[in-house]
């Protein structure tokens, strides 16, 4: 936990401008700054940035928030990690807090040992490049496989002397821990007490985690005897998960929201090849199967993954097994496989970088596709193989949670299998029902169009009324937005005239409840404050953990507008230049309307009511308080004409 103090000062500091700025390329227009939108592809900026506000908003994609959701969005961290980011950016020192002793002592042995590594890595990076071993042999071994000095420098490849305690000897004299060394497993320690260094005569590769510090490493060997292993590897330790790591995803991030697709190779030497080439949205496996952690990891970034393999039995083999999970996660897959046993690596250094990207822009398959095929090739003519590959075709759509995509998929696989869509829709069906028996969930048969099974009542999001939403919510929100845009204005036209807007405007609306949830957690907040005496600053609301409540205040602060559905578009521009000089009818006309509005639907169920009462006692109440709403409308509506602009 980040102390409150200073997650507010790391806030203060962090200029949204300034922010935002590192990675838009912001111009001023007008009040604003615009630029750009780096969460949706534009040619046209519509990208802003409120200065004053300190939030941005894009009216392409709706994406808004303050610095910290920027950063956050942008860089795909969770709330602290971008809070850490932006007091890295301000030199602001992060004190956490609420630490039991226990974490404490955790927290500063992960410090440790990431600080060890990070010093293995630039010993075996000094290594390479400073020693006449590691020129003679590591650097020499990396020229001579064709990686240029730019990519070893950005991989921070290293190399590791041939000698037992090279590293080990070094990490004392300078005052490193035996204890963090072994935890790290950078070292060694035999049953009788001595140690000495995993890594020799190794090329490294370091692995870096997300934010580029060095979490382990992967030792490659020179020799090419069979009794020595290739590569030699980190164990795991309390900072390196393997299961959640990814190589190369430090270098691919953006590259990967840039072209929104992930390619997934097998080794170090693919993602250098591939990034030498120019392609760098690029992520190794480093030879294991994918994990449920990896995949999660890939889908924060991208849903479309493009796997590339060796084209010999055993790529093809490993193709059609890793994918499953990526199916699952409900991420679109290709499959892309190279030539004569070439993977992406001898295939780049062998016919060079134009002729590799043409070959992956021309040879992707989508994998159910590419299953098919390789499936039916095995089958030949066999009808039970034929009827087997049906089965395992259709077992891999069952895991497509996209109903509509799994039906695209079963169309064009009935084609390749020669076979009727009708049939594997019923096959697929009869997976999905046994699916949702085994989950203990009712059958819930898909892919088949237009199911008309009955009303099913759906209740709606709650919170995300966004574009259909209804005059009601609209009303509610029109308050919210007056509230964030003029609540701490004064009322001057009132006779007492230093009370501020919100309090006035709560006061006239108390004896009214909001619908809309958000809504009405915003105004429970204006409530709290008020009751201290004090107005809630907006960053409350665009700073607020329950993203609901922050974006709703993005929106209504980017919100030129007035929001009231009765306005069409030139009355609001006329509105809008009068209406902070119009507050006093902006207040109140808001006050009126929404009163107006809940009167009317007080009303409205009365009817209803009246219509199925027997009772006529009931009758003659019910018309009573009828009759006065109705008085209670008129009043309303009288006022409301009084108001110069509806
Ligand atoms: N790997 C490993 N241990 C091994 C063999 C492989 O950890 N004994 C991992 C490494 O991460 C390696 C990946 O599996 O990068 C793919 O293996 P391979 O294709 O054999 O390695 P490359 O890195 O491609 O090595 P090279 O091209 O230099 O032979
Ligand atoms: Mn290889």
């Amino acid at each position: 936990m980040i102390k409150q103090e200073v997650i507010d000062k790391i806030i203060d500091a962090a200029r949204i401008e300034e922010v935002v700025g590192d990675f838009v390329d912001l111009k001023k227009r007008g009040t604003s700054l615009i630029g750009l939108c780096p969460f949706h592809n534009e040619k046209t900026p519509s990208f802003n940035v409120s200065v004053s506000k300190g939030i941005y908003k894009c009216f392409g994609c709706g994406a808004g928030g303050d610095s910290v959701r920027f950063v956050m969005e942008h860089e795909k961290y969770s709330y602290p990690e971008a809070l850490k980011y932006l007091a890295q950016k301000y030199h602001i020192e992060v004190e956490e807090s609420e630490r039991t002793p226990e974490q404490l002592i955790a927290q500063n042995k992960r410090e440790s040992l990431f600080i060890v590594t990070n010093w293995a890595g630039k010993f075996f990076k000094e290594t390479l490049w400073d020693t006449e071993e590691g020129r003679a042999i590591g650097l020499n071994y990396f020229k001579e496989r064709g990686y240029r000095e730019d990519i070893i420098q950005k991989f921070e490849l290293g190399y590791s002397p041939e000698a037992w305690t090279a590293l080990y000897t070094k990490a004392r004299a300078e005052g490193y821990n035996d204890e963090f060394l072994e935890a790290t497993g950078l070292v060694i320690r035999k049953d009788d007490g001595s140690v000495y260094d995993r890594f020799r005569g190794r090329v490294m590769f370091p692995i870096h985690n997300l934010t580029g510090r060095i979490l382990g490493f992967g030792g490659r060997t020179l020799k090419t005897d069979k009794k020595t292993p290739k590569y030699v590897n980190s164990p795991e330790s309390e900072v390196y998960h393997k299961s959640d790591v990814l190589y190369g995803l430090y270098f691919a991030k953006k590259p990967i929201l840039d072209a929104d697709n992930c390619y997934l190779v097998e080794g170090y030497a693919d993602v250098l090849s591939m990034h030498q080439a120019g392609v760098e949205n690029v992520v190794a496996s480093s030879g294991t199967s994918l994990t449920s952690g990896q995949i999660r990891l890939i889908a924060r970034y991208t849903k479309n993954v493009t796997i590339l393999y060796d084209g010999d039995e055993a790529g093809i083999k490993a193709s059609l097994r890793g994918t499953d999970m990526l199916l699952e996660e409900g991420l679109n897959v290709k499959v892309l496989l190279f030539p004569d046993g070439n993977d992406p690596d001898s295939y780049v250094q062998r016919f060079g970088s134009a002729a590799f990207k043409n070959y992956i822009a021309e040879h992707q398959r989508d994998f159910i596709f590419y299953k098919t095929q390789v499936l039916l090739r095995d089958a030949g003519n066999d009808p039970v193989k034929r009827a087997a590959v049906i089965h395992d075709v259709v077992d891999s759509i069952a895991l497509i949670p996209d109903a509509i995509k799994a039906s695209v998929f079963v169309r064009e696989c009935s084609t390749l299998l020669d076979i009727e869509e009708r049939i594997l829709i019923a096959e697929l069906n009869k997976i999905r029902i046994s699916q949702a028996r085994k989950a203990d969930r009712k059958p819930e048969p898909l892919a088949t169009p237009a199911d008309t099974s009955g009303p099913s009542p759906k209740m709606a999001p709650i919170g995300e009324p966004e574009m259909g939403a209804s005059s009601d919510v609209l009303q509610e929100r029109e308050i919210i937005r007056i509230l964030l845009h003029y609540g701490d204005k004064l009322a001057a036209w009132e006779v007492d005239s230093d009370i501020p807007i919100a309090p006035l405007l709560l006061s006239g609306l108390s004896d009214l409840s909001f619908d809309d949830p958000v809504c009405l957690a915003v105004i429970n907040i204006y409530k709290d404050y008020i009751a201290h005496n004090e107005l809630p600053e907006e960053r409350v609301f665009v700073g607020h953990a329950d993203r609901r409540i922050a974006d709703l205040a993005v929106d209504l602060l980017a919100t030129k507008y007035s929001l009231s559905p009765n306005w069409n578009d030139e009355k609001r521009k006329i509105y809008v230049s009068h209406e902070s000089e119009r507050l006093e009818d902006l207040v109140y006309g808001a006050i009126y309307r929404i009163k107006k509005r809940k009167v009317e639907q007080q009303i409205y169920r009365i009817r209803e009511e009246l219509k199925i009462e027997t009772d006529s006692a009931n009758m003659e109440l019910m018309l009573a308080n009828y009759q006065k709403l109705k008085d209670i409308s008129k009043l309303i509506a009288d006022k409301l004409g009084t108001i110069v602009i509806k």
